[in-house]
């Protein structure tokens, strides 16, 4: 048969899919004929021209010189794209009663210390204002879930986590390890969160620069919570009355995820018994975790490699 060498585009699309058309593994060749297929049909639609495929390759190329331990702009990218969250809702279609998720972030570290309930994560912060978050961790029927781990990350009051935070010399701040007691309840002493903006010294800033978008996230606190025999969940828990709840860099909001953090004006009952002085707040939120299905148990091992990779490339 004679080879062909006068192709159109098109030529070169069905070409391409028929090379990944043996892809022996199903899965990845459905998702290899879907990439080809959508990425041929992207660059056709706005007609690419080379100029632009090179800057792409350019700002791609950067992307990957900024990750490391500290820094991770492809999940960036990806959060910032709405990809993130379109990747969440599809993987958690059904409500079941089940704590809401949302995007695990570039800022999540591990080695974050086991602390005893009512500890304090901002032990460094000295600006902040003092703030308790409780509750319990209970399965989908309401029964306390006893040992279960809150792994729970946070900005300090300055909107920087620690890894930004040249001053702390790579100290980690803002994170701690809770267990649930014999009730499934949890106590945590932080600072109020608050608003800040994604990191913007990058590519991604540069996108959302020329996009005349901003890079505020509405004021939060990470959680991955987590139970042997239980779906860990990867959330965060929301401040009610922030101003960029309705427009968050990274679309990440939930309505089932917004809290209220009630301010004090008098020391009670936790806080006196920990020596939280007024003003302080509090908030209140109760995780609930479903069953573990077996085709879901990797989500933490894959984000325990994720957050691992930064590891790796800062060796
Ligand atoms: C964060 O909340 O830590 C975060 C999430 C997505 C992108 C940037 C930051
Ligand atoms: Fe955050």
């Amino acid at each position: 048969m004679a080879v062909q060498r006068n192709k159109t585009e098109d030529d070169i699309t069905a070409e391409a899919l028929e090379r990944f058309a043996g892809t022996p593994d199903p899965r990845l060749r459905q998702i290899m004929l879907g990439l080809v297929k959508h990425l041929h049909a992207f660059v056709k639609e706005v007609e690419l021209t080379e100029a632009e495929w090179f800057q792409a390759i350019e700002i791609l190329t950067e992307a990957g010189r900024m990750c490391s331990d500290k820094r991770q702009e492809f999940i960036l990218f990806s959060d910032t794209l709405g990809v993130s969250m379109v990747v969440d809702l599809i993987s958690h279609r059904k409500p079941d009663g089940a704590t809401e998720s949302t995007v695990f972030g570039p800022f999540h570290r591990l080695g974050a210390p086991e602390l005893p309930a009512g500890g304090n994560i901002a032990h460094l912060d000295k600006t902040g204002t003092p703030t308790l978050v409780s509750g319990r961790v209970l399965d989908l029927d309401g029964t306390p879930i006893k040992g279960a781990l809150l792994d729970v990350w946070q900005t300090q009051s300055s909107g920087l986590y620690d890894s930004q935070d040249q001053s702390l010399g790579g100290e980690l701040h803002m994170r701690g390890r809770f267990r649930t007691d014999s009730e499934g309840r949890y106590l945590i002493r932080t600072v109020l969160p608050v608003n800040y903006p994604i990191p913007s010294d990058g590519p991604v800033g540069q996108m959302l620069r020329a996009a005349g978008r901003h890079p505020w996230r509405p004021a939060h606190i990470h959680f991955v919570v987590s139970a042997d025999g239980y779906e860990p969940v990867t959330t965060h828990i929301f401040d009610r009355t922030d101003e960029y709840l309705g427009s968050d860099a990274v679309f990440a909001v939930k309505d089932s995820l917004i809290c209220d953090f009630a301010r004090h004006e008098s020391p009670e009952g936790d806080a006196m018994r920990l020596g939280v002085q007024p003003p302080y707040y509090t908030a209140a939120f109760d995780f609930h975790l479903k069953p573990a299905a077996e085709q879901e148990a990797t989500v933490l091992d894959a984000q325990r490699r994720l957050a691992a990779l930064g590891t790796r490339a800062a060796e």
